[in-house]
């Protein structure tokens, strides 16, 4: 039986294994927030008056062998929907990017198990999604590789990703949900290699504020299941955006995007609100923003 399992086995076997009841997914500390990610999306997808249409993630949800509400409870509406604007926060940026480069490239940072391809795709970009080699043999397995999408196993630490991508027609960036779990120098080195190399291009990425981070380092963030969220060493706040252009010369302009508004009182009338108030402008939990190269 062990050796029947181990056949079945994809790689190395941490990223995903056949079972009965779908892809078993196993991961652990940062690359199984991604399946947090994932499951925030389905449920917020899932909702009758939804602010976020993904059957792709609801069909995800539905293959993996993962104990989702086991470890990370029942989805909280309202962290769902917060997600699920953050999500649509990025896909804004990316379709205004196909907009004005309909044949240009997509870098995805750290893609986890987004399924941002099948919202967004105009049926003639590029898209290359640069992750760790445990998380690339789990995306791969789940959502194989195609003509003009494709996943390269490596951290995006290493640099040497840049050498992959064809820059002639545009480069879009992105980095949703990584950031964070770097170090402040990793990040400050990430987004200066990216300047370097795509003049002309751009990066969107999250952050979450200073107060979440020093939180996470402490481990205070876990739910009522014990889950804990792994430490996120990096926390800017929304006060210090400005400072993102010292990583780099050819770093010339920063600047927040903001979410959509969502549904009900606080993410229809408070959260847009609190962009605007500087006595809580860090308070918020998470904020998105571009950097733009030239
Ligand atoms: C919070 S999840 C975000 C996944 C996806 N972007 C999303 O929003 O659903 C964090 C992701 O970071 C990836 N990751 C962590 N360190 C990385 C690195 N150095 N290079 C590339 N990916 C990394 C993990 O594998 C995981 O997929």
């Amino acid at each position: 039986m062990e050796a029947m399992e181990s056949m079945n086995r994809v790689g190395d076997g941490n990223g995903t294994r056949d079972g009965e009841g779908g892809l078993r997914v196993e991961l652990s500390e940062v690359p199984e927030t991604l399946l947090w990610n994932l499951y925030m999306r389905a449920a917020e997808a899932r909702r009758a008056r939804t602010v976020l249409d993904d059957p792709k993630a609801v069909e995800l949800v539905d293959r993996v062998d993962y104990p989702f509400e086991e470890t990370f409870g029942t989805p909280s509406p309202l962290l769902a929907q917060g997600h699920a604007l953050r999500v649509r926060t990025f896909d804004t940026a990316v379709r205004a990017f196909l907009d004005e480069h309909p044949d240009g490239t997509v870098v995805t940072l750290a893609e986890g198990l987004e399924t941002q391809f099948w919202r967004v795709d105009n049926g003639r970009a590029r898209w290359l999604c640069v992750e760790l080699p445990e998380t690339a043999e789990v995306r791969r397995a789940l959502l194989p590789d195609e003509e003009r999408r494709r996943t390269l196993a490596r951290s995006a630490l290493d640099l040497s990703w840049r050498d992959e991508v064809d820059p002639a027609r545009g480069v879009l960036i992105t980095a949703q949900g990584l950031l964070m779990y770097l170090r402040p120098t990793e990040v400050k080195d990430l987004i200066a290699g990216c300047a370097e190399r795509f003049r002309g291009g751009a990066l969107v990425f999250d952050a979450v504020p200073r107060w979440f981070s020093a939180r996470t380092m402490r481990g205070e963030m876990r739910t009522a299941q014990g889950y804990q969220a792994p430490p996120m060493p990096w926390g800017m706040d929304a006060g210090e955006l400005p400072k993102v252009r010292t990583a780099h010369p050819a770093i010339t302009d920063v600047r927040e995007v903001p979410p959509p508004r969502g549904r009900g009182f606080y993410y229809g009338a408070l959260a847009p609100l609190m962009r605007w108030l500087p006595a809580v402008r860090n308070l918020r939990p998470t904020m998105t923003a571009m950097a733009r190269f030239s």
